[in-house]
């Protein structure tokens, strides 16, 4: 599989010198740097590895076209929408398997149509589910990150995301739980 330049990529949507820049690159990689870890702890194999570190580091890039004006995001779309933007953006990069992550990193392992249309949630109304390993992988780092600046770098305790995680219904609590068993 050939190498993708991430920071290439992050560069050409997201410009070097912004707030947006400066609250990306710090947030993609401590989630990528656990992930990695954590496929490490499972003995994934380096290629898999290597499409973690980059997915990883692109998973949030639809970021740039919401509106969140505390993390530099001047755009127009509500913050939900960064998964389906930066979906856009990497089918876009002709990275479709990279794309997917940005999809469904959301949440516990992403979303489910019923789940959509029951939180009322400006989204395709479809599952956005993770499917393989390093989507799951992924998609739990997420959990233990914020972008808010002043929590950036702080790698959230295992108490803060249950409680989180509790908030988002019993199907993503249950699966967070397997995780947990399964990845720490
Ligand atoms: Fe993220």
């Amino acid at each position: 599989m050939q190498k993708v330049d991430y920071f290439k990529i992050i560069q050409n949507h997201i410009p070097v010198y912004s707030l947006a820049y400066r609250i990306y690159v710090p947030h993609v990689t401590l989630v990528t740097a656990k992930a990695i870890k954590i496929a490490k702890k499972l003995k994934l194999k380096p290629e898999q590895i290597r499409f973690i570190e980059e997915a990883g580091m692109l998973h949030d890039i639809g970021i740039i076209k919401v509106k969140s004006i505390k993390i530099g995001c001047l755009g127009e779309l509500p913050y939900i929408q960064h998964i389906i933007e930066g979906r856009k953006i990497l089918e876009a990069e002709g990275l479709p398997l990279h794309a997917k992550i940005a999809e469904n990193h959301i949440g516990v392992g992403g979303l489910t149509k019923d789940e959509i249309i029951k939180n009322k949630l400006l989204l395709p109304q479809r599952d956005m589910l993770c499917e393989t390993i390093e989507e799951k992988i992924i998609s739990y780092a997420d959990l233990f990150y914020s972008k808010n600046p002043k929590r950036l770098f702080m790698e959230k305790s295992i108490k803060v995301v249950k409680a989180k995680v509790k908030g988002l219904g019993d199907r993503q609590q249950k699966l967070f739980d397997k995780w947990y068993k399964q990845f720490e």
